[in-house]
């Protein structure tokens, strides 16, 4: 156990209420009505469109009696723009919800019209720690992918265009007042958004768990993901029609999320932000060629506790030294890559090596991250893990 833990006491944040479950979707409506609320705008993409995921929403909306309007431009790894476009919506359109339904990059779009709806100047005013002044414009958040766990955080991520890198808006208004988790809607993700998604859930329950900030309580909400995912990731990706799997996908992503709005994240995240808006590679994508070789950095700072998230994941651990069932922590993380095709090496996604230098300084810009992971970094460390996962 770490020392931290009796340091000082620790938050736990999540949305005012979660609804989990099949058809949760039809609440929709009658929750809106207990915020009091009379329009909404639903912030969402276009596969959420052509997947035909608004059937349900709009229904419910419109037996309950609220109006709404559709805002249906979000962008992958959305731009700060996206939120000025939908927050432009929700304002010429006098709506008093904001419904964010999609994949991550939905729900933070979402909660950047709920902040920017309530509060003056530009998104990059308040990226950073508690410095939205207002409480936002009320918000429900629907994922219909098992991964980013935005539906329950207080974060959420940008990217500033003018230098291309992420940019995070922590507060306590970024909180959803209601989460809908309706496994139904993940039913028809593609395999590859399956494996990506999944992959990003398992790495926010592994960072948390063997953070320096994880405690008892956080402990809780990360175990299990770990071992759902293992089990149930490969079902779902294999077959998107089980809902058994698709069922604990979702209840693992939105405990994973609880786990580490309240326990942090760490170096995974850092290098793999510099990927994802360099090289276009989705945000659980590029966690995903990350974790195994942050992994193996990590080890001897926590070994403990990978050598549990080895057992996790079903690896016998029995007679071994904690260190040795440490790495099988690691073993298995690349064994389910594989069965994911998830190839995770830089040089398979066409980054040339030349690039390594310009991913290291995009890493270090996340160093705040390096301050709960397991194992002290630094620039000439971030380097070499760079260079191993090429
Ligand atoms: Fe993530």
């Amino acid at each position: 156990m770490t020392q931290i833990i009796f340091e000082r006491a620790h938050p736990f944040y999540s949305p005012l209420k979660i609804l989990f479950g099949p058809n949760a979707i039809k609440a929709l409506g009658g929750e809106a009505r207990t915020l009091g609320v009379k329009k909404a705008l639903i912030v969402t993409d276009l596969g959420v469109l052509k997947a035909d995921l608004l059937g349900p929403v709009k229904e419910s909306l419109e037996s309950a009696g609220i109006a709404y309007v559709i805002h249906d431009q979000v962008e992958p790894e959305p731009p700060i723009r996206c939120v000025d476009a939908a927050t432009a919506q929700f304002k010429s359109e006098g709506c008093d919800l904001v419904i964010g339904i999609g994949g991550g990059s939905c729900l933070d779009v979402a909660k950047g019209v709920s902040v920017m709806a309530t509060n003056t100047g530009g998104v990059l005013d308040y990226c950073g720690i508690d410095l939205v002044r207002k409480q936002g414009a009320k918000k429900i958040l629907i994922p219909t992918t098992s991964g980013t766990g935005s539906e329950v955080t207080r974060v959420f991520v940008v990217t500033d265009e003018t230098d291309h890198t992420k940019k995070v808006v922590n507060s306590l208004y970024a909180l959803a007042d209601i989460a809908i988790v309706d496994p139904l809607l993940t039913l028809t993700m593609p395999p590859k958004i399956t494996a990506d998604t999944g992959m990003d859930a398992l790495v926010h329950a592994i960072e948390t768990y063997v953070s320096i900030g994880a405690t008892p309580f956080s402990d809780i909400l990360a175990e299990r993901p770990i071992q759902w995912i293992a089990q149930y990731l490969p079902i779902a990706w294999a077959k998107g029609s089980n809902l058994e799997a698709r069922y604990f996908m979702s209840l693992a992503a939105t405990t994973a999320g609880l786990a580490f709005a309240s326990g942090g994240l760490g170096a995974v995240h850092a290098l793999a932000y510099p990927i994802g808006t360099g090289y276009h590679l989705s945000h659980g994508r590029a966690n995903s060629v990350m974790l195994p070789h942050v992994m193996r950095y990590n080890l001897p700072g926590n070994p403990e506790k990978y050598a549990a998230i080895a057992s996790l994941m079903g690896k016998e651990i029995e007679g071994l030294s904690d260190p040795e069932a440490a790495l099988l922590a690691v073993e298995a993380v690349e064994e389910l890559l594989t069965t994911l095709q998830i190839p995770f090496h830089l040089h398979e996604y066409g980054i040339p090596k030349e690039g390594l230098p310009r991913l290291v300084e995009g890493a270090m810009k996340f160093s705040r991250l390096f301050i709960p992971n397991p194992r002290d970094l630094k620039e000439e460390d971030v380097f070499s893990i760079y260079e191993q996962a090429y």
